[in-house]
């Protein structure tokens, strides 16, 4: 059975429609007779969409596009109006095993080590493991790939902030889920701290080989990132451009100042802003 799932898309997405009702929202059209419904934003309307198994996808878009709504219904936090999403061959219906969602805020808990807080999604619930040693194995195993094999008995108040943003990642990925859904997961980090998370990240996801879907603001993250970038727009919210990044792996900020960095981030750029917008800081000529 696991290598036929494994030979499909790890998600797939078909014909998606997700609206929500809010005061001063688009007015669906009503028919003679009807009762009037309430005024609704209608986000996804015939949305198709897919991730290959061991895939790094990154979407960019605007600000209330619906990215967050788009992670939380592939993680079965929302339901789709309409449509069908599977993960991993299976149709979602709500919180399952195939995938696990990250937020911005994802903090430690202060009342348990390093090791501790790893070590926690294996204890109970959908990914444990039986056995203590075999969970402490685990929990180690990753801390040590984010460089914190010397740390794991220290509590988060003895960790700088960039060493507890290394154990939250760790702890996401010791449940080894082959789908990370991560909402702007550095969207609060100095550049520095951010940096060294998008090469963990990388890490972790050449050791693991899971698929990502990652939403961030930032081009240059989605550059450093991406296999594949995914330009959201529009409402409802369509695909407006995607683009596979060709180079190599691991990337940082060196490629970036790079020719074929340029072109690319040009690229991007366009598909997000449209070509006919005034560039910020130059001026229509009249
Ligand atoms: N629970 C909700 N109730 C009403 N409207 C919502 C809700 N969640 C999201 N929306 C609306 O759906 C649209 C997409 O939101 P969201 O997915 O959070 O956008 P993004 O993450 O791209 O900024 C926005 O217009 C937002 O106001
Ligand atoms: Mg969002």
């Amino acid at each position: 059975m696991k290598s036929l799932l494994e030979a499909g898309p790890c998600v797939s997405i078909k014909n998606l429609a997700k609206a929500f009702s809010v005061p001063g929202g688009r007015m669906p059209v009503v028919r003679p007779g009807h009762v009037k419904p309430p005024a609704s934003v209608v986000v996804f309307e015939n949305f198709s969409f897919d991730v290959s198994q061991g895939e790094f996808v990154v979407v960019l878009g605007r600000s209330g596009c619906g990215k967050s709504t788009l992670l939380k219904m592939i993680a079965g936090l929302i339901a789709p109006d309409q449509g069908q999403i599977l993960v991993m061959g299976q149709p979602v219906g709500g919180p399952n095993p195939w995938s696990i969602m990250v937020f911005q805020d994802f903090a430690l808990f202060p009342w348990r080590t390093a090791l501790g807080n790893v070590r926690m999604p294996l204890e109970a619930g959908t990914w444990r493991i039986e056995g203590e040693l075999k969970r402490r194995e685990a929990a180690t195993a990753v801390l040590t790939r984010v460089g914190l094999q010397d740390r794991i008995n220290a509590y988060p108040r003895e960790l700088s902030g960039g060493m507890q943003q290394r154990a939250a990642l760790a702890r996401s990925m010791v449940v080894r889920s082959p789908l990370m859904l991560m909402d702007e997961p550095f969207g609060s980090l100095d550049a520095h701290t951010r940096d060294n998370m998008q090469k963990v990240l990388q890490d972790l996801w050449s050791d693991i080989q899971n698929s990502i879907i990652l939403v961030t603001h930032d081009i240059q993250e989605a550059m450093i990132l991406a296999d594949r970038i995914v330009v959201l727009a529009g409402k409802p919210a369509s695909i407006a451009g995607e683009i596979r990044v060709p180079a190599g792996r691991p990337r940082d900020r060196r490629w970036l100042v790079t020719k074929d960095a340029f072109e690319l981030q040009e690229r991007v750029i366009s598909m997000l802003y449209g070509v006919n917008e005034n560039v910020p800081g130059t001026f229509p000529e009249n």
